[in-house]
């Protein structure tokens, strides 16, 4: 065994598996670029602050974060979910609004490996600033659902809730404190000594115990005001509209605190139950503020890449490519022809390869199969001919300045 290996938790992605983390990618950057979101860069590190701000009583920032101290004893936090990130960016640059941004980033939990869960994770991530138009929480729903769509996974379920607003929720984190309080004794430990921090965490809690508290509690969505139900409502509707199927799940909870209004989470039916997350989001209609901006609606999500691509093995669906490249080309007259028609094969716009160091036919007929390319183009002292690599069929002799252009016709 190699000394040194990637660290617990982590992976490393290679070609040409990584072939479908690149697809998937293209897929959401397509999606989120028709819809107008534009790509936002942002540090892999923050202040540790600004990741506190997604709420002290979540297992992110009590336990999973890799914090440390640089040499001019600033207290950093790596990313670990990347909403913070984006306002943190918002209120310090403060763009026009709507602002619609869209990630693909690495994200770093330190959590307890398994299957699915990882310490460091990627989302393909979506953030909209500036507006509390039920129609934009659609938009934003719609886009994630697209992104599973285009996938091919039909396994996935959409569950929806609204959580209330700063007029409903005080009150009904009231009366769930008070319910809860009285049945405090019957609580796991850990619910039981930190109830006041947010009450609202017992709700998520997959422990016995809890789950039976939580059975006959007091539920957000029978308390939500009149605006939020009339939001909510609205939300519904447009996701109705727009074909995008949805159950509204009251016992909905996310791990983040910022959450308010509209809240949704992605299940994907092929995974354990454990890690089925496959993405998540809503409204977060107070966090600019919270992170020193103007008062500013935003609402966004997080695709988790692995699970995606977990689900998508589990049923099945979204292969590798098959082909990464169009044409090989093998040269045994001395390496000039495999170095000048490669150059003109991809400036014709074709994915292109050669082998290298002067081998043998053989040995370069190796390379060329498992390339996966479709075609090889072979030079011989005798001429130049193209054959199929991927199944049988006739080797064609071709002149020297008609490669490219009999190249392209083959491949159709
Ligand atoms: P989150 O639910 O914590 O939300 O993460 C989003 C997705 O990332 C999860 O649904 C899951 O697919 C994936 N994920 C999370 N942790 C891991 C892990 N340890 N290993 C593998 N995959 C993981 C957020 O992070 C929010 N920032 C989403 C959001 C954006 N809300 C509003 N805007």
């Amino acid at each position: 065994m190699p000394s040194f290996q990637a660290p617990p938790g982590t992976f490393d992605v290679l070609p040409p598996a990584s072939a479908r983390y690149e697809r998937l990618i293209g897929i959401f950057d397509r999606l989120a670029g028709a819809a107008g979101y534009g790509l936002v860069v942002s540090p892999m590190y923050e202040d540790v602050a600004v990741f506190r701000r997604v709420g002290e009583s979540t297992d992110i920032v009590r336990k999973e974060m890799y914090e440390f101290t640089d040499r001019g004893g600033r207290h950093l936090a790596l990313r670990p979910e990347g909403t913070a990130s984006v306002v943190r960016a918002f209120v310090q640059h403060a763009p026009p609004t709507p602002f619609k941004a869209f990630y693909v980033a690495p994200h770093f939990r330190q959590e307890r490996q398994q299957a699915g869960r990882y310490r460091q994770h990627h989302q393909l991530g979506a953030e909209a600033l500036g507006s509390d138009d039920p129609d934009l929480d659609v938009e934003v729903v719609a886009l994630a659902w697209r992104v599973f769509e285009t996938v091919g996974l039909s396994r996935v379920r959409l569950r929806l809730t609204s959580l209330g607003d700063a007029a409903c929720r005080p009150g009904y984190r009231d009366e769930l404190l008070a319910h809860l309080e009285a049945r405090r004794s019957e609580l796991c430990d850990e619910h039981a000594g930190r109830l006041e921090e947010n009450p609202m965490r017992v709700l998520d809690c997959k422990r016995e115990e809890c789950r039976a508290v939580s059975a006959g509690a007091p539920r957000m969505i029978d308390r939500l005001c009149a605006a939020c139900r009339g939001h909510f409502a609205r939300v519904e509707q447009g996701l109705g509209a727009l074909g995008v199927p949805h159950d509204v799940d009251p016992t909905l909870v996310r791990g983040l605190d910022y959450y308010t209004r509209t809240t949704f989470e992605f299940e994907a039916g092929a995974l354990e139950a454990s890690q089925n997350g496959a993405g998540g989001g809503g409204r977060y209609d107070g966090l600019v503020e919270a992170l020193g901006g103007p008062p500013t609606p935003g609402i966004g999500f997080g695709l988790g890449v692995e699970r995606i691509l977990l689900a998508a093995d589990a049923e099945g669906v979204f292969p590798m490519p098959d082909t990464l490249l169009d044409a090989f080309v093998i040269d045994t007259t001395g390496g000039e022809a495999a170095r000048d028609i490669t150059e003109e094969l991809r400036r014709a716009g074709l994915r292109a390869d050669r082998a290298f160091d002067a081998r043998s036919f053989r040995a370069q007929m190796k390379v060329a199969l498992r390339s996966g390319a479709t075609l090889a183009v072979v030079c011989e002292h005798q001429g130049l001919t193209i054959r199929t690599l991927r199944e049988k069929g006739e080797a064609e002799d071709v002149d020297r300045d008609e490669v490219v252009e009999r190249v392209k016709k083959r491949l159709g």
